[in-house]
């Protein structure tokens, strides 16, 4: 199989100590790599700190990626004036066993509260979840789910896993879903178009209408594409602005992961890139998604 679902989300940081003792706080304590220089794609100089959740399940496999850019002014600064699914990424979903116990982890450490935990079921298959919301201290969403009725977590005390999925927003969900279908997102978890009362005070204005689904592909963590209607500001973005701003897709070998790309007619952003992270080696390539994110493969040799 040569695409294994999302690999990590980037997410940009202005103090890479405050932000490493954060996310350790929230389970992702090990370090894949840690390095400095140039970023050739982004071609930006940057820190990127790769991390692991070593309490990851197949329900929240996804990583990390802490970046914080260098050069020019310094990381950009994050998108504002939106409320959650405008173009952009707009949430990092970790897994979690026990949300409630997580989510007063997390306030206790310094996350501010948006949701309480709830309990509830997703459409058309009542899949039960319970769901909480915080955001880290540079304001990025993110979510804690525990899906009860798809996994029980593995016993023990509450803490978050890996990521789970990552949301973002785009124009069109048939055309997204028949594009990510091709790279292995062909399962769906849940579609939702009512709107989910429990965001309405993150709306700076009326709340719009939301259409989301849950792709998950075979392996790796999930995708949840948004509509929503009227769309709301572009928060895309500059690559590496504080809060999350990308996600890859794993590969088993890049190489083939690209030509599977040409095949389907699918444009790469620059050329495919192997850097010396020590030990290992980080290797990618940018591609066109639909919504112009900033979407790569990421074959992990480290
Ligand atoms: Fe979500």
């Amino acid at each position: 199989m040569t695409f294994r679902g999302i690999d990590h989300v980037g997410v940009g940081v202005a103090d890479m100590a405050a932000a490493l003792d954060f996310y350790e706080r929230v389970g992702f304590s090990t370090v894949l790599f840690d390095y400095t220089g140039s970023v050739p794609g982004p071609d930006r100089e940057a820190r990127v700190v790769m991390l692991a959740n070593p309490a990851a399940t197949p329900v929240g496999p996804g990583r990390i990626k802490l970046v914080q850019v260098l050069d020019g002014d310094g990381p950009p600064p994050a998108p504002t004036g939106g409320g959650w699914g405008e173009f952009g990424i707009c949430e990092i979903c970790l897994h979690a066993r026990g949300v409630e116990g997580v989510h007063r982890t997390l306030v206790a450490a310094g996350a501010e509260n948006l949701m309480e935990p709830l309990a509830g079921s997703t459409p058309p298959n009542d899949v039960t979840l319970d769901i909480g919301y915080v955001a880290d201290p540079w304001q990025g969403k993110l979510e804690l789910i525990e899906w009860t009725g798809l996994w029980r977590s593995l016993p023990g005390p509450p803490r978050a896993e890996g990521v789970n999925h990552v949301a973002f927003g785009v124009a069109d969900m048939a055309r997204t879903r028949a594009f990510y279908a091709q790279l292995g997102f062909t399962e769906m978890l849940f579609e939702s178009t009512e709107f989910f009362d429990p965001m309405e005070p993150w709306y700076p204005g009326d709340p719009p209408a939301q259409h989301m689904v849950l792709l998950m592909a075979a392996q790796g963590a999930g995708m949840e594409p948004v509509v929503l209607d009227p769309p709301g500001p572009d928060l895309r973005g500059e690559w590496g602005h504080l809060g999350p701003f990308e996600f890859a897709i794993g590969v088993g070998s890049l190489e083939r992961g690209v030509e599977q790309l040409g095949e389907f007619g699918i444009e790469l952003v620059g050329t495919p890139v192997t850097v010396d992270v020590g030990g290992g080696e980080w290797r990618y390539a940018y591609f066109r998604d639909p919504d112009d994110l900033y979407v790569s493969l990421v074959e992990a040799r480290y």
